[in-house]
């Protein structure tokens, strides 16, 4: 298989081509190229693994840059996975904020973000504000 070239360069992405690689893998939300491309510009931080050319993996980091940030898509592609692509990503993007709580949802991959050093924490709650990506 061929090395997977990690970046976090926003310049030149093909938003179109991330969300198809996305749809492809069954871990798109919905959201619409110029979507996502708002998405990533808006976040702290965020990590591209690239394999001859073609997304596989991808990954978000929120931070009010002080204390509070927040992991989103974290995501391998299926045939990819197993092999510390998604650890690499996620160690890249909490290497960008040190010293921060870093908190996250997930539905059932614990055992991924245990095996990062993440544990479960009570008291987490969530509610979409008026319907999901209407007026975003
Ligand atoms: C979760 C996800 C990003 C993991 O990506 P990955 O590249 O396979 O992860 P890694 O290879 O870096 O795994 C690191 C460690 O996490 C643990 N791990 C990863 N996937 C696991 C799984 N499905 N079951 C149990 N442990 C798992 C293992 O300890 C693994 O180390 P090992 O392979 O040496 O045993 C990937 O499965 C994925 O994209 N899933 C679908 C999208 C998703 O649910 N994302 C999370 C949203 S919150």
């Amino acid at each position: 298989m061929a090395e997977i070239e990690f970046s976090s360069d926003l310049t030149g992405v093909d938003w179109a081509a991330l969300k198809q690689a996305l749809v492809a893998d069954d871990f798109d939300n919905h959201r619409s190229p110029e979507q996502y491309r708002r998405s990533h510009e808006n976040s702290h931080a965020v990590v591209f693994g690239r394999c001859d050319g073609r997304f596989v993996a991808n990954g978000r980091i929120l931070s009010d840059g002080v204390c509070n940030a927040y992991l989103v898509d974290i995501w391998t592609a299926t045939p990819y996975r197993r092999r510390g692509i998604g650890r690499e990503v996620v160690d890249r993007l909490l290497a960008t904020v040190p010293g921060q709580h870093v908190g996250l949802f997930t539905d059932d991959m614990q055992p991924f973000y245990r095996a990062l050093g993440f544990a479960p924490q009570a008291g987490g709650m969530s509610k979409v504000v008026g319907s999901w990506l209407v007026g975003s």
